[in-house]
């Protein structure tokens, strides 16, 4: 029986990780599985366990108003520390590149317990872009002793850097398990509704390095669009950060077709995702989920750990300048050739069976 500890503490980790909770619980026999939560979120946290029925066993709450990369590495690292010693887990999972998984991942480190990193790989080499994210993934990577790259070009980046050949396991990613079982073609919402006479564009931006003037030009652009173009409507269903709430309602206050809801529960976006025409984003995830759906995205960073999606059509990387973004979405709405080009379904970070993959690399069955 091996003891499997997975930590995770934002809203994105939850989404790709809960599905791994309940593959592993699924398989008593082969694993002790706990869940310890860092907290980092809270209210956009919860709403995930509760989509997928999952009860931490621990639960840091660190999450403070406005909380700095200092307070959420010091505090996630002392208090896993604690829950180590309590749990004493064979292996902690982490995900991705959040300053939980950095944290954790250290705090695994110095106490000798080996880490398996799911969503494993993913670079820009850019330390600075995504900040801090380039810098938490690299590091848990270098603490690790089990890699779940999603896909090959993941892998290939582990193997460039040396690490070993038989501690990758490429099995692509989690959230496209999730993906799987939340779209549904009788899905109902009273704002799909409100939208179903125009074309329906889906926004969100988070970024820490784009906080600032770079979300406030991303905003004027997509606010210029929306007035040129009367047959569209939009919905924003804005991340809790308060500083990103306060530059949204600055610029994108008074725009009638356009909505700022709080966030939506990720079977309501995912449905969100599947009925819209585009989207623009800063998040990561989000340009996982919509090559599968066919959803054009025009990813409003400089770079991307995501590369597949940018080859497979469905990602255009656009930056943050006012007039690129500008000129990128009023393209992508006024002309149907370059529409077409960048709707075509294809799904390059996997089939939706991560999580029974990654489970089989741990033991399950054996
Ligand atoms: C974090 C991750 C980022 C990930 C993002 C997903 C780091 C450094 N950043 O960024 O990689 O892409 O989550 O959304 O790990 N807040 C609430 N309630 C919530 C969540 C957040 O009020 O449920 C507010 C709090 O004021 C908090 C602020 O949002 O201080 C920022 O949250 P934080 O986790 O520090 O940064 P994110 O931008 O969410
Ligand atoms: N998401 C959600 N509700 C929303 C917005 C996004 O459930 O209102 C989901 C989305 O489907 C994706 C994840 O949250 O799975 C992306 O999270 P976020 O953009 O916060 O973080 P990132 O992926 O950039 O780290």
């Amino acid at each position: 029986m091996k003891k499997v500890m997975l930590v995770f503490g934002t809203r994105p980790e939850a989404i790709k990780m809960c599905p791994l909770v309940n593959e592993l619980k699924a398989h008593p026999e082969d694993f002790q599985t706990t869940v310890c939560v860092t907290g980092q979120h809270r209210e956009m946290l919860d709403q995930v366990l509760r989509v997928f029925g999952v009860e931490p066993d621990y639960d840091l709450n660190v999450m403070r108003p406005q909380q700095t990369l200092f307070d959420i590495t010091c505090d996630v690292l002392t208090k896993t520390k604690g829950v180590l010693e309590d749990a004493k887990p064979d292996v902690v999972l982490v995900h991705g590149d959040t300053t939980t998984s950095f944290a954790a991942a250290l705090a695994c480190f110095y106490a000798q317990v080996p880490v398996g990193h799911v969503e494993a790989g993913l670079r820009t080499h850019d330390l600075f872009s995504p900040w801090p994210e380039e810098f938490n993934r690299q590091s848990v990577d270098l603490v690790s002793e089990y890699y779940f790259a999603p896909t090959e070009t993941s892998r290939q980046n582990l193997l460039d850097e040396g690490k070993p050949e038989g501690k990758i396991f490429v099995t692509g990613n989690t959230g496209i398990d999730a993906l799987r079982t939340t779209v549904r073609p009788d899905y109902e919402n009273g704002i799909l509704e409100w939208a179903s006479d125009s074309r329906l564009i889906l926004i969100t931006a988070h970024r820490r390095e784009n906080q600032g003037e770079p979300m406030h030009r991303m905003f004027r652009a997509i606010r210029r669009v929306m007035e040129e173009h009367d047959d569209v409507k939009a919905v924003y269903p804005i991340h809790m950060n308060p500083v990103v709430r306060r530059a949204a309602h600055e610029e994108l206050d008074g725009c009638d077709r356009l909505r700022i809801i709080d966030p939506l529960e990720v079977l309501d976006f995912h449905n969100f995702l599947a009925r819209c025409n585009l989207v623009l984003t800063d998040s990561g995830g989000i340009q996982e989920e919509a090559p599968g759906l066919g959803k054009p995205v025009l990813v409003m960073r400089d770079t991307t750990e995501r590369p597949e999606g940018v080859e497979a059509g469905t990602l255009r990387l656009v930056g943050t300048g006012e007039e690129t973004i500008y000129a990128a979405f009023t393209r992508l709405l006024d002309d149907p050739a370059e529409y077409e080009r960048m709707s075509q379904a294809s799904n390059p970070y996997g089939d939706g069976f991560a999580c029974a993959r990654i489970a089989r690399i741990l033991g399950a069955g054996r």
